[in-house]
């Protein structure tokens, strides 16, 4: 895999900046985790197994595999739980994610600047789901950035079984951590901007990496203007420990034009049902989804009391 991200990466806009992205990514993984054995393992078992071409055949990320011994690979991939994004599809195995990714992908593929020949960046990529799927749309490179480490190595495993894999690549840097270059046509902050401490720097980092006129796609949480400006969570949100901020619409509004956005266009709001976020088999032993994040007794709220996950879209360009 890293060959073929140099090879590709040096005929790109990313020939500038692809040896520190490699050398920052390799401390990161580094790291004494005591998990990275049995991830290698798995990896190393999938390795035996045929290969087979990659194609989106909705809601799968689909690899055409003719192997026999699903029974195996699932055994493999299970090394690898949780399994939050997808869902994927090896042979006849349904890797059945928590998220229905495809949905994302539906409301927003018809929206945003064509992906074709284009140098794009997935901030906060997880397992790479929709970094393969902005490959796959045909962009010159697609670059998922994503700290987890067991994320990256679910990417690997998919890869690992994935024949002439398209130029979709994920590796274990923050946004922070990214020369400070204007390098990509399209930036993808998808599930991120809630993560972060400081939004407008969030906004601001995301900005410094476009080129000019480039676009930003930004899919985040948010609250209805009813109940106002913004929510600043005491404590948890929807059980989720680190989530920071939920603000309106016109919030964010406010904020992408302070960082200098133009064009900012709202494409969706969507709230977030049992169907797009389940609990699966392939969440391990922690079966908890949407439906335990939720008040029992009203939909609209979260177990906080807060208002239950809306999410919205929206696009700008630099
Ligand atoms: C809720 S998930 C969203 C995954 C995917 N983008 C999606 O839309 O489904 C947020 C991801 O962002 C990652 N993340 C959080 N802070 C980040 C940062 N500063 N830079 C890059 N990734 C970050 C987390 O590790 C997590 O995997």
């Amino acid at each position: 895999m890293i060959n073929n991200f140099i090879k590709t990466c040096a005929q790109s806009k990313l020939s500038s900046i692809y040896e520190e992205l490699l050398d920052t990514s390799k401390q990161a993984l580094a790291v004494n985790n005591g998990n990275i054995a049995k991830w290698e393992s798995a990896i190393d078992e999938l390795k035996k197994h045929n290969k087979g071409g990659v194609n989106y055949q909705p809601p799968y990320i689909n690899i055409n595999t003719s192997n026999s011994d699903t029974k195996l690979i699932q055994q493999s991939l299970k090394k690898l739980t949780p399994w939050r994004k997808g869902p994927y599809q090896i042979g006849d195995l349904q890797l059945d994610s928590e998220w229905r990714g495809d949905m994302k992908w539906d409301r927003l593929k018809n929206h945003i600047q064509p992906l074709k020949e284009k140098t794009v960046l997935d901030v906060g990529s997880g397992n790479g789901y929709f970094t393969y799927l902005m490959a796959l749309s045909g962009a010159q490179i697609a670059l998922g950035i994503e700290p987890f480490l067991l994320f990256n190595y679910q990417f690997m495993s998919i890869h690992t079984l994935i024949n002439n894999p398209p130029n979709a690549f994920v590796l274990p840097l923050k946004l922070e951590q990214m020369p400070k270059e204007a390098v990509f046509d399209t930036v993808f902050s998808m599930g991120v901007l809630y993560h972060q401490k400081d939004h407008l720097l969030h906004l601001q980092q995301l900005k410094t990496l476009l080129v000019d006129d480039g676009e930003l796609v930004l899919e985040t949480l948010i609250i209805d203007k009813k109940h106002g400006k913004q929510i600043i969570p005491k404590d948890r949100y929807a059980r989720m420990r680190n989530v920071w901020c939920l603000p309106s619409t016109d919030t964010i509004h406010t904020w992408l034009k302070k960082v200098g956005f133009k064009n900012i266009k709202l494409l969706d709001i969507t709230k977030t049902t049992p169907q797009e976020q389940r609990a699966t088999h392939w969440i391990g032993n922690n079966t908890q989804s949407i439906k335990d994040f939720l008040d029992p007794n009203n939909d609209k709220l979260t177990v906080e009391g807060l208002p239950a996950p809306l999410r919205a879209i929206f696009t700008c360009q630099k």
